[in-house]
């Protein structure tokens, strides 16, 4: 039996993800935010709920105890949140909180647990963005974050080629995600978070390195590598132009 630890699985890639790990049999430790949320599941000896809010670095290093008990497979490092609106117009706060969920809360669980993922042969799956990839208006705190969290896998991979890693730079899905930020917008027409969630079931059982989990995202993250400087020098001066007008 696979055991794995899930965070960010009340909504969205991160739920899907949980319902097919269940089915397929796996032993979960499953994260949520609070207490309230636990009504969302059945807690059975299978599925194990710990309750943290990732931003609580007090509360976080329970739950860090707790996993170093366990032999786990797999850990799908998922959790993340997205802000919109002007850098200048959001206050500092935001972007911290950015930051310590997307980036900052997944290094300190890696680190923690090294000991542990290398003598259980633990695979580390994190769920990053195509925006790691990109310049982003109204988006730079959440491309900040998911840059770093890209960086901070390579460069686990380099660090240790032993471990098992695969990060997920994956493009718009339609989940909460973008609501939940405050954004005004159809995100019926990204792809369906069932979709998402199956690809990365399999590649989390077959797959390491840098997955895109889309022949499109795929394309884009590789002109958005080979094209960035020219890209920017675009972006730039295509939104001054349209300023100025
Ligand atoms: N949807 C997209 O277009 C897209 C694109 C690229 C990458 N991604 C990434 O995919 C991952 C999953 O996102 P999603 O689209 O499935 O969004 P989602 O439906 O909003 O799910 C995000 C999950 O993270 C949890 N979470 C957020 N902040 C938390 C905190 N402080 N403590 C504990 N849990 C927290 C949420 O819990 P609550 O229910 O308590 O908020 C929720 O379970 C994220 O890392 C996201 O950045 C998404």
């Amino acid at each position: 039996m696979k055991s794995i630890f899930i965070t960010g699985v009340t909504s969205g890639i991160g739920k899907v993800v949980l319902d097919i790990c269940l089915r397929e049999g796996f032993q979960i430790v499953a994260l949520i935010r609070n207490e309230e949320q636990k009504k969302l599941f059945d807690e059975t000896s299978q599925l194990q709920l710990l309750v943290c809010d990732l931003e609580d670095r007090e509360k976080i290093q329970n739950v860090l105890a707790l996993l170093s008990k366990k032999k786990l497979d797999y850990i799908l490092l998922n959790a993340g949140l997205l802000n919109y609106g002007e850098f200048d117009s959001l206050p500092e706060s935001s972007f911290e909180k950015i930051l310590e969920v997307n980036l900052l809360v997944n290094m300190r669980i890696v680190h923690h647990l090294l000991p542990e993922i290398n003598k259980n042969k633990t695979k580390l799956v994190f769920v990053s963005s195509i925006v790691a990839r990109m310049p982003c208006r109204k988006f730079l705190s959440y491309a900040v974050s998911k840059a770093g969290l890209s960086q901070f896998c390579s460069s686990l991979m380099v660090e240790y080629p032993h471990l098992q890693i695969l990060c997920l730079e994956i493009g718009a899905v339609n989940t909460k995600i973008h609501s939940k930020a405050g954004m005004e917008l159809d995100s019926s027409k990204f792809v369906r978070a069932d979709i998402i969630g199956k690809r990365l079931y399999k590649a989390m059982l077959s797959k390491t390195g840098i997955v895109t989990l889309r022949w499109q995202w795929y394309l884009l993250r590789k002109c958005l590598m080979v094209f960035e400087d020219v890209l920017l020098y675009f972006m730039i001066n295509f939104l001054k132009f349209r300023d100025k007008k």
